[in-house]
């Protein structure tokens, strides 16, 4: 029997992040935040990069207060001379690149009828083209360095369902999903390892600013319905499923998508009534 068949080495370390260096775009708020706080708190040095100058220095000095080094980059991902001169100073000012988060993203809710050629173009940019520069920087720099690397990608639910009013941005997730397919193929061989995180909602502090009535009681007892597991997700539920595909824990794992959903993609419509039983769909939409 070979070597590999009889391995149980399966340590509680493997779950950390000691000696890497980590980089989260748009970690200055949401789930990049949670995301680089989780990564401190698991051992990695954080580069945080943000176009918004204060929020990327606030969270660097939150993975500082854990005790690892960070680094605030102010930087538009959308920008590709940017994000390139960004991964080569992590390089320079970090030593290395192991991780690489591209998490930079969203949408606001727009008609497919109503949308003009800048507002597509937008989404795309911000959406599908930085994914594709900022892991060709970071994994041309995991390449040369010769170790390895992880790289996730925030996708979204709405990039496996459809999502009326926000077309161009579920395609872009949805583009997301394969391009992390095609990525682990080409990258596999380096020891790069690509996969994806797809949430459903989860409450961000920008959500919270525009949208106050998601919190009202009565979104609580809509969501109990809508979640198989009752609630909406939060930055833990997507910085655990972060830290599990960045660590060595998921070394063999590679060209996939979790969903972070609390069940609703496995739910495909069906939602809990007011007597808990499960429905496709109601005739009284008060019941
Ligand atoms: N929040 C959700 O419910 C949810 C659900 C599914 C997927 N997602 C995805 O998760 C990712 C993060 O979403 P969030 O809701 O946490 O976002 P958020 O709006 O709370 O925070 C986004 C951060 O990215 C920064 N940012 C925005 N545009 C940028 C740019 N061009 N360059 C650099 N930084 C930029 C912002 O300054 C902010 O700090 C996105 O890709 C989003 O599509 C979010």
């Amino acid at each position: 029997m070979s070597e590999d068949v009889t391995r149980t080495s399966l340590c509680r370390d493997d779950i950390l992040l000691s000696g890497k260096v980590a980089l989260i775009t748009g970690g200055g708020a949401g789930i990049g935040r949670g995301i680089a706080i989780g990564f401190a708190e698991f051992g990695a040095d954080v580069a945080i990069l943000d176009a918004d100058a204060d929020a990327a220095s606030t969270v660097a000095d939150l993975v500082r207060a854990k005790g690892r080094k960070a680094l605030a980059i102010l930087a538009d991902v959308t920008n590709r001379a940017a994000v390139r001169g960004a991964v080569a100073q992590i390089i320079r000012e970090l030593g290395r690149l192991d991780i690489l988060v591209n998490n930079a993203g969203g949408t606001r809710p727009l008609p497919l009828l109503d949308m003009v050629d800048k507002q597509l173009d937008k989404r795309i940019d911000l959406n599908l083209t930085s994914l594709f520069v900022t892991t060709q920087a970071a994994a041309k720099a995991m390449v040369m360095a010769g170790q390895g690397g992880a790289i996730i990608n925030i996708a979204s639910i709405e990039g496996l369902r459809a999502a009326p009013y926000h077309a161009v941005y579920a395609a872009c997730k949805a583009g997301m999903v394969n391009f992390t397919r095609t990525a682990a193929l080409e990258l596999g061989g380096h020891g790069i390892r690509v996969n994806c995180i797809a949430p459903d909602v989860v409450f961000t502090e920008a959500m919270a600013r525009n949208s106050p009535f998601a919190r009202a009681p009565e979104f609580k007892k809509a969501h109990a319905r809508y979640f198989p597991l009752g609630r909406a997700g939060n930055f833990d539920d997507c910085a655990g499923a972060a830290v599990f595909l960045a660590s060595p824990m998921a070394s063999y794992i590679t060209g996939t998508t979790i969903n972070v959903d609390g069940g609703t993609f496995a739910a495909s419509g069906w939602t809990r009534d007011k007597d808990d039983h499960w429905r496709l769909f109601t005739r009284n939409p008060e019941a």
